[in-house]
């Protein structure tokens, strides 16, 4: 199995992202860890460790890191994900307490103590803890698998008219981790709007019938309903899982090699992932952009993931 450690801010797809994680076996879960994004960092930490209850996860260590970005104001989500940045269910209280450690302690941790190239960093939300990482310990650049993360695109934004939320909201992050010289796989809207949770794939997810499954079915209920409110989506993107399932079969998300920075002073742009299909990728390029997802073998990995949770 691949190792992971994700980096998320549940967050509906977060959450779903977690427990795709957690219930397919060619995933090792190494740790959890989190940062400001969809609400505020003490109710994205503590909706983690509400879902990893509800999804029967011991063992793996969850920590805390950034609550606000490098250098800009903080902002959250709340028009999607509502006020506890998880509305919808009902949360259970967390049923273990988290690592005494900073989650940017827990990711160098993490990756200096296990083999060279065996560990992929999974980022779903704002890259500052990754980027904190990288000037912490510069070391981890060398030693990690791939850094595989949920932002940014090359067509559209959501944040703004070209920029993604967890590019956006803390861009100078984003551009330590796109400049560092590690592989980036950017996971991007343009892939993850194809991830469309339809009624079809509502009925799917109801159909495994335990717990977890009504649990993931009541998150896209209110998931879908902001996106359609403030987005015009029929159907939600949910686009955090997508990550996880590159990371378990990377047949599943097509992707093109193509160099990509930040931008970091545009009026307009401020955030904008920018791509530069222009030529061949240079030999020198090591990031990727997801282009095209396979949705029935992408939802597969959902229910399955939930079939193997059981009632967690
Ligand atoms: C991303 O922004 C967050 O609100 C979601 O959890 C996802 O990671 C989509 O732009
Ligand atoms: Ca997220």
């Amino acid at each position: 199995p691949r190792a992971i450690v994700l980096d998320c801010d549940p967050g509906h797809d977060d959450a779903i992202a977690l427990l795709l994680a957690h219930g397919n076996p060619d995933i090792d879960l190494l740790a959890v860890t989190t940062v400001f994004g969809n609400q505020t960092l003490e109710k994205v930490t503590r909706n983690a460790l509400s879902v990893a209850r509800i999804a029967g996860i011991t063992g793996v260590p969850f920590a805390a890191g950034a609550g606000r970005p490098l250098v800009r104001h903080v902002e959250h989500a709340a028009d999607i994900h509502g006020e506890s940045g998880l509305d919808g269910p009902v949360l259970p209280d967390p049923a273990f307490d988290l690592d005494s450690r900073h989650a940017v302690e827990l990711i160098i941790d993490t990756v200096m103590s296990r083999e060279p190239h065996t560990v992929t960093l999974v980022a779903t939300a704002a890259l500052t803890n990754l980027a904190l990482a990288v000037r912490t310990e510069p070391a981890i650049v060398e030693r990690v698998r791939e850094v595989v993360l949920m932002g940014g695109g090359y067509h559209v934004g959501n944040w703004s008219p070209v920029a993604e939320f967890n590019i956006a909201i803390d861009p100078e992050a984003a551009h330590v981790v796109f400049n560092a010289a590690w592989p980036v796989v950017m996971v991007g809207l343009d892939l993850t709007h194809q991830a469309l949770a339809t009624p079809e794939v509502a009925a799917s997810i109801a159909a495994v019938g335990t717990g977890p499954a009504r649990f993931v079915g009541e998150l896209l209920e209110f998931f879908g309903s902001t996106y359609k409110e403030v987005q015009g989506f029929d159907s939600p993107p949910v686009h955090d899982p997508c990550a996880v399932a590159y990371v378990i079969d990377p047949t599943i998300v097509e992707t093109v090699k193509v160099p990509i920075d930040i931008e970091l002073t545009g009026t307009l742009t401020l955030g904008m992932t920018v791509a530069d299909f222009r030529a061949p990728a240079p030999d020198d390029c090591n990031t990727w952009a997801a282009t095209r997802l396979d949705r029935d073998r992408f939802w597969k990995l959902v229910v399955d993931a939930l079939e193997t949770i059981g009632e967690g």
